[in-house]
């Protein structure tokens, strides 16, 4: 199959920052995709149903005015969100999902819970709203190793807290493990994932073979190639428990090439473009569609989009950096290299 014509996709959980970075990277989320769920891991978080608002309108005015997008704000739960805020946030139209970082875990996480077994008010809100949490899925515990954060997360942290909130409505993001693809199929149907490009492209090869290379150093890290494919296999499946979301996390080529470089792989200026490769080397681009632009509205509760995008193969040189507004440079991932396919919205 050279050509294929697919209802245009949605990022269930994406990065677009503020000021000059978002600035540069809102057209590519909003060129390829007409929703994305916004992360709100902005300095200071975006805690509040005001606050997120505020940000939406930041993101709109970023957008080309060519496009039809529509970003899905979220709320950052930190130890001071309140019961109150979250039954806000369940009522407001523009707010879509809550993120539970537990803090430490990742790029500005230092506002999230040091203990998620101690959230019950919150989460039994949101159990009874129906707002679905979307979950960092990693334990912060310096004794475990960093290629077990995820499993363990899901012993010692989720499946406790399924157990005491059946019903939450709950997304384990970017998921990286076989441990993570299994608890996933165990649950309800309340309970669904995130998959990213880069985890279903690659193993922790790419980022530590022959020199590390900053620019594949994501959180969760990579992992070892057995996981990659059980990964896919979820992926590929059809399953409406699994759907894409890119975690496209734009750093700037200083914070990224550094003695202590930044977590995040940027993705958005080719999302569907990877996850088109990746689907085609495992033989299943019949199953594209169904988990960049089905799953996704459908465990969300919206209508799948009617517009299209066609995708070509078609070999395209991947620019070596995109500027920003400040003279920093951001590097995307494959900077320098090709993509096996093209993407273009025919509306
Ligand atoms: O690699 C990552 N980058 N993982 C995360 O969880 C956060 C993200 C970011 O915000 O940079
Ligand atoms: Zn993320």
């Amino acid at each position: 199959m050279n050509e294929l014509v697919i209802r245009q996709p949605d990022d269930w959980h994406v990065h677009l920052r503020d000021g000059a970075m978002l600035t540069a990277v809102a057209l590519f989320t909003a060129r390829q995709c007409r929703r994305a769920i916004v992360m709100p891991n902005l300095v200071p978080p975006v805690a509040t149903v005001a606050e997120a608002l505020s940000y939406r309108d930041r993101i709109l005015a970023a957008v080309p005015a060519q496009f039809q997008f529509h970003p899905l704000m979220t709320l950052y739960l930190t130890e001071q969100t309140t019961v109150a805020e979250l039954a806000a946030a369940a009522l407001n139209p523009f707010i879509h999902a809550v993120k539970l970082y537990p803090a430490g875990a990742t790029t500005n996480s230092d506002r999230g819970v040091r203990d998620p077994l101690s959230i019950d008010p919150l989460l039994a809100e949101l159990e009874r709203s129906g707002l679905p949490l979307l979950v960092h899925g990693e334990v912060v515990d310096a004794s475990v190793d960093i290629f077990d954060r995820e499993a363990q997360f899901i012993e010692r942290v989720l499946t406790p807290i399924l157990v005491r909130f059946p019903n939450l409505k709950l997304v384990m993001e970017h998921i990286t493990t076989t441990d993570a693809v299994n608890f996933v199929l165990e649950q309800s149907e309340q309970v669904a994932a995130t998959i990213t490009a880069h985890h279903l492209l690659y193993n922790r090869n790419a980022m530590l073979v022959g020199g590390i290379r900053p620019h594949y150093y994501c959180l969760p890290v990579l992992k070892r190639e057995s996981h990659r494919q059980a990964l896919l296999t979820a992926a590929t499946s059809g399953n409406p428990k699994f759907f894409m979301g890119t975690d496209s996390a734009p750093h700037t080529q200083a914070n990224k090439e550094s003695a202590c470089g930044c977590a995040g792989a940027f993705t958005a200026y080719a999302a569907l473009e990877l996850y088109t490769e990746a689907f085609d080397q495992a033989g299943q681009l019949a199953q594209l569609e169904v988990f960049t632009s089905l799953n996704g509205p459908r465990f969300y509760g919206l209508a799948p989009n009617e517009t299209r995008i066609r995708l070509i193969r078609q070999t395209q040189r991947v620019p070596e950096f995109f500027p920003t507004r400040d003279t920093e440079r951001l590097i995307p991932l494959r900077a320098g290299e090709t993509l096996a396919w093209q993407a273009e919205l025919i509306g």
